[in-house]
């Protein structure tokens, strides 16, 4: 029999949600018949770029497993300044804290690219958490990791200054997405200073004066739209 095109598109998609979903730590260990019945459940929404998927402040009932994309986590200051918490790409998940304590969202969720998501609301996430007991030990190992993460950045807040915030910034994101060379390590896709400054919680004006700094002493080589975190850089951490 050959399938219209409609079925197969949608075979397609699903097939492809199956797939982030594996990669996602959330569903880490499943059996593949408990993610066939999690894809089933499972609700896309999209965004477009530059939107809110979650506001703070608002109820929330949903967690959000990303598909496709780049989303941050960011709160505002009440001067309009912005702080980025955390940025997340395909499998990551977000929504947990209001979904699972029924406060409201603590955090905006904004897309960098276009989003695709998929989204559980409390109603089927709570029975399928009784079922697959494997997601709650896993979803704890994540927000280990966050609180981890959370606290990593209060001592660094406290206790380092902006060169050694930004060095601690620039290597995570290295870790995440860095290509080894002969140099050291390569950022291929720096974010501008006004994303820096949000994510280490200073201002553009000291993060390019700092920067520029660093670049002058050969601790860091501007290649593109990229950057070099050099071999003396990296050497200064392990010391
Ligand atoms: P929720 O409070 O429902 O909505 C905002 C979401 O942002 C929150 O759930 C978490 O999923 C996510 N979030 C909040 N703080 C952090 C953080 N420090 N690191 C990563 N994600 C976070």
């Amino acid at each position: 029999m050959i399938a219209s095109p409609t079925v197969d598109m949608n075979a397609s998609r699903a097939e492809s949600f199956r797939i982030q979903l594996i990669r996602s730590p959330l569903f880490r260990g499943l059996p593949p018949a408990a993610l066939e019945e999690i894809v089933k459940m499972a609700q896309p929404r999209t965004r477009a770029m530059g939107t809110l998927l979650v506001s703070q402040g608002e109820g929330g009932d949903a967690l959000f497993v990303i598909a496709a994309g780049r989303a941050k986590v960011v709160l505002f200051g009440e001067s309009g300044r912005e702080v980025t918490l955390s940025t997340l790409s395909a499998g990551d998940f977000v929504g947990e804290m209001a979904m699972l304590s029924s406060v409201p969202r603590s955090a905006n969720v904004i897309a960098l690219e276009p989003l695709t998501v998929l989204a559980f609301g409390r109603e089927l996430f709570e029975p399928m958490l009784r079922r697959h007991p494997q997601i709650a030990i896993n979803l704890l190992q994540v927000m280990v990791e966050r609180l981890r993460r959370a606290d990593e950045t209060i001592a660094s807040l406290a206790l380092q200054d902006v060169e050694a915030r930004l060095t601690r910034t620039l290597e995570r994101l290295a870790e995440e997405g860095g290509e080894r060379t002969d140099s050291g390590v390569y950022l291929p896709r720096r974010p501008t200073q006004q994303e820096l400054a949000n994510m280490v919680g200073s201002c553009r004006e000291t993060i390019s004066r700092t920067f520029s700094s660093m670049v002058r002493r050969g601790l860091l080589v501007q290649r593109g739209r990229g950057v070099v975190l050099t071999r003396e850089l990296l050497a200064r951490r392990a010391a």
